[in-house]
């Protein structure tokens, strides 16, 4: 019997059996290496790590069995050579870009980030030498010309949040190839494929070099873990795996474990939140509370025609903007929205199986000054929605009576 090749099974039947097909012999459920040191049988395995032999455990900052299991899974469910998990989105964003840019570098990036990844690029990249420069993702060309020789990296996120733009991948990869020319060297163009994940857009296949990604989210999509995780090919994973070291964001064993098991259903929830988002978006379009929905799914959103073509579902994530009608401002209105549902939960983060809502001139982009929100497209009637799993009636009543507090 010939061997299969996990490259061509389904991303589900990969993100359940990993490379652990026939003849595998072993546990059904993955074992949980709790420990921060490994046993050498000799002196000879330290003799054979130092000499780079993957197959010997040292040290769980550097590496581990249930860990590097998860790193293997992912790899294989996104289509990259390798990956590393780390301990949070955060982490694996800053050492992803460590392994690449040091003082004297720039970085080029779309705005609508993230705010933490925002804040990082603004206040603490500078302390290092590394200088960010902004593209609007209106005008990707402008990219050749803020280009020099200092440039190292190419960021961006899409859809991004919480204002949900679409970046076109096509065109991102088109100018940062041509943007190599005058930079004299390859530029590493990373996305944070968070809000997307890989059921909804492929970024390795449509030229991207690296993903970054909080697996705090939809990868694990139950709330209860942070972690993060980058991926790329060999060479680049090598740079960040050396970067990772030394920064220390490793990733732990257990929660490597629950992300590892959460991954099993996650085609079947990102599905279901693909269907309740777009169900949910199109009933709040039609509520005289709602001054706007924001849905990469909707024939409205102005990039529509862009996330169909690099998009095979639109995501989990809905932003509204509120109207004000019983309230004296849209920031109250969104306050008193959010403080009347029942369902629908009001807690930061995303991508897990319950719906969440925030405000994000309370959460993610607290820290932001009113040019920065501006330039980000945020407002102060905004509520971003993330949409779980529940029965999708039951959001939709929910936002309907909540919406009357507006
Ligand atoms: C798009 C995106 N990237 C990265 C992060 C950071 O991930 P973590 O909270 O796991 O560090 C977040 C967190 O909300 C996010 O929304």
């Amino acid at each position: 019997m010939a061997d299969i090749n996990p490259m061509t099974l389904s991303l589900s039947t990969r993100a359940i059996h990993g490379r652990k097909l026939y003849p595998f012999k072993g546990p059904v459920s993955l074992p949980i290496y709790q420990t921060s040191n490994f046993r050498f049988e000799s002196s000879d395995d330290a003799v054979k790590y130092a000499s780079g032999d993957p197959s010997v455990y040292v040290y769980s900052r550097y590496h581990n069995p249930t860990i590097r299991d998860v790193e293997e899974k992912l790899a294989l469910m996104e289509g990259a050579e390798e990956a590393a998990l780390f301990a949070s989105g955060m982490a694996a964003i800053s050492t992803a870009v460590f392994a690449t840019a040091s003082s004297g570098d720039e970085i080029i990036s779309t705005p609508a980030l993230y705010g933490g990844t925002y804040r990082f690029f603004r206040d603490e990249l500078p302390k290092s030498g590394i200088t960010v420069k902004y593209v609007d993702s209106e005008n990707l060309a402008a990219i050749e010309s803020l280009v020099s020789p200092k440039t190292k990296i190419v960021y961006f996120e899409t859809p991004t949040n919480p204002t949900l733009d679409i970046v076109d991948m096509k065109a991102i990869v088109e100018h940062t190839r041509k943007g190599e020319k005058k930079a004299g060297h390859k530029l590493l163009l990373i996305i944070d494929n968070t809000f997307a994940t890989i059921v909804n857009q492929d970024p390795l296949a449509a030229g991207v070099d690296a993903i970054v990604e909080s697996a705090t989210k939809y990868l694990c999509g139950h709330s209860d873990i942070v972690a993060g995780v980058v991926l790329g090919n060999k060479e680049y994973l090598g740079r960040v795996k050396t970067v990772a070291k030394y920064h220390g964001g490793c990733a732990d064993p257990f929660a490597a474990y629950l992300l590892f098991r959460s991954l099993k259903t996650f085609e079947l929830r990102v599905r279901k939140q693909n269907e309740n988002a777009l169900a949910l978006a199109k009933a709040l379009e039609r509520h005289p509370s709602v001054a706007r929905v924001i849905y990469p799914g909707l024939p409205s959103h102005p990039a529509h025609v862009i996330a169909a073509k690099q998009m095979t579902g639109f995501g989990g994530m809905v932003t509204i903007e509120v109207r004000n009608k019983r309230t004296a401002a849209p920031l109250d209105a969104a306050v008193a929205v959010c403080d009347h549902l029942r369902v629908v939960v009001n807690a930061m983060s995303l991508g897990g199986v319950e719906t969440l809502v925030s405000i994000p001139v309370y959460s993610s982009h607290v820290h932001m000054n009113g040019d920065e929100l501006r330039r980000h497209g945020v407002t102060n009637g905004m509520i971003r929605i993330s949409v779980g799993v529940e029965g999708v009636e039951d959001l939709i009543g929910d936002f309907a009576q909540a919406l009357e507090y507006a």
